[in-house]
């Protein structure tokens, strides 16, 4: 069975005064039958390093080190207490032209540096209107996902982009069919394919939280907006506790 995972993606967004409600968060699911990652941003991870739940990156570069000002290698991110690093979020294919060539270099850098990788797809709404939704996700996770991608090192969450901070949800129709494709796809093409921990993002809260995760090949969710807040996060890791 794929392990279930509840992560949020605090954007840039947190301050030192955040942490207080990590550690509220950290003390109410500390123990329980899921994993729960927070990536917030960089500049916190080293004091939320030693909180009971797994801290991840939003993003880091390809290189172990170098003449690349501002940027942050996955060492780096390891060094400072991360696990895991997400890569390839929409926001930064979008607004830093990130390709799928460099979310599979990121990932791979991720890797090498004994992070887990979470690689982030998904189509545009143009995309889905034009039913062009699964080449989308073909040509993602061909181009995004390394070949040396497992169960263990990798988690692939599948973000529609118009659902990302939206308030909109594909129904679960629509969830349920990309899921169904990538698991067949991973399937097909490693060993562990089913064995991938899948997740589903965009505006995802404790109202649909239950719905979302009673969907086949549904393992949890990248939360943006509702993990900001422990009494928002909350109750969607129960929710994946009790799917
Ligand atoms: P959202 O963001 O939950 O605020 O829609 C999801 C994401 O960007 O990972």
């Amino acid at each position: 069975m794929p392990r279930k995972l509840a992560a949020g993606n605090w954007k840039m967004n947190g301050l030192a005064n955040s942490l207080d409600e990590l550690r509220m968060l950290a003390e109410r699911h500390a123990n329980v039958g899921v994993d729960v990652l927070i990536c917030p941003p960089a500049t916190l991870i080293s004091a939320c390093a030693h909180l009971p739940v797994r801290i991840g990156g939003q993003d880091c570069h390809a290189h172990a080190s170098g003449a690349n000002t501002g940027d942050l290698s996955a060492e780096m991110l390891k060094d400072a207490g991360a696990s895991a690093v997400i890569t390839g979020h929409s926001e930064r294919r979008a607004d830093h032209g990130e390709t799928n060539a460099d979310v599979a270099a990121k990932s791979t850098a991720a890797y090498r540096a004994g992070l887990q990788a979470i690689i982030c797809i998904g189509e545009t709404l143009d995309q889905r209107e034009a039913g062009t939704t699964l080449d989308i996700i073909d040509g993602q996770l061909a181009g995004s996902v390394p070949d040396m991608a497992t169960a263990t090192n990798t988690v692939i969450a599948y973000e529609p982009v118009w659902a990302i901070g939206t308030g909109k949800v594909p129904t679960i129709a629509q969830i349920a069919d990309v899921h169904a494709h990538i698991r067949t796809r991973l399937a097909a093409r490693f060993d562990d394919g089913g064995e991938f921990t899948l997740l589903y993002g965009g505006s995802v809260k404790g109202s649909n939280a239950a719905e979302i995760f009673a969907v086949q090949n549904v393992n949890g969710a990248l939360v943006g907006g509702a993990s900001l807040k422990a009494d928002d996060f909350s109750p969607i890791i129960t929710a994946l506790e009790n799917a």
